[in-house]
């Protein structure tokens, strides 16, 4: 599939979100943050925020679930149109199942994990899934630092995806600009989510754009 830039409308206007969504034609996926003030303390969409933004752009939703109880609730978020469904493996009891439901649904399984959890115990369920999301911040906000820390785990992470079969993607979310997505990509990151980096630039289309450069110039 090569190298794909999914904006996070996270740090976008919130007043205006099918325009700022329109200011990213050349995006792959638009990645919605989803929060709900329990698994992190910020609080954003539901699902019928993302019924809307399904409804007005053609680009495909990501839906990244910060949420209690994935195995109850994500479900909601495939239909309500999201093509990609990551959930927290921290708030899932029952990932193979949820990502069986996911799938039976068409819509691409996706588990996550946090700075702090690692990747070796979820070698078996790769092949349920479709994406792994490395985050690169505890989640919560947007516009934090890069931690350097999560470096060595896509790095392993990589290895297990090629050992699997490599068809799982590789997403990395949290402090992704020009000056660091070369280092993620070089360690085998995939599909990147940028959200201040994109959203603070003049032209965010442009700079999806710099930052697609830069990640397939460091691709191994
Ligand atoms: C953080 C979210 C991210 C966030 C990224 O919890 O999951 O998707 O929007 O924002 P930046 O790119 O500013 O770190
Ligand atoms: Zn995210």
């Amino acid at each position: 599939m090569g190298i794909q830039i999914t904006p996070s409308i996270l740090n976008a206007d919130f007043a205006a979100l099918g325009a700022e969504v329109a200011r990213i034609p050349n995006a792959d996926w638009v990645h919605v943050d989803v929060m709900d003030n329990h698994f992190v303390p910020n609080l954003t969409f539901g699902p019928p925020m993302v019924e809307a933004l399904s409804r007005s752009t053609d680009l495909p939703l990501d839906a990244h679930l910060m949420i209690d109880d994935c195995d109850s609730n994500a479900m909601s978020y495939a239909e309500a149109g999201a093509r990609s469904v990551t959930f927290h493996i921290e708030s899932t009891k029952a990932p193979i199942r949820l990502a069986r439901e996911l799938r039976g649904h068409g819509t691409r399984a996706s588990m996550a994990l946090k700075p702090m959890t690692p990747i070796e115990p979820y070698a078996e369920l790769l092949p349920e899934l479709d994406m792994v999301l490395v985050m690169t911040v505890e989640p919560g906000f947007g516009g934090q630092r890069f931690l350097d820390l999560c470096l060595p785990k896509i790095r392993r992470t990589r290895e297990l995806v090629e050992r699997s079969g490599g068809e799982v993607w590789l997403q990395v979310d949290g402090g992704i600009s020009l000056d660091t997505i070369g280092r993620c990509a070089e360690a085998g990151a995939d599909v990147f989510v940028a959200g201040s980096a994109v959203y603070s630039a003049e032209d965010p289309d442009a700079m999806v754009e710099a930052l697609r450069e830069k990640a397939e110039a460091a691709a191994p």
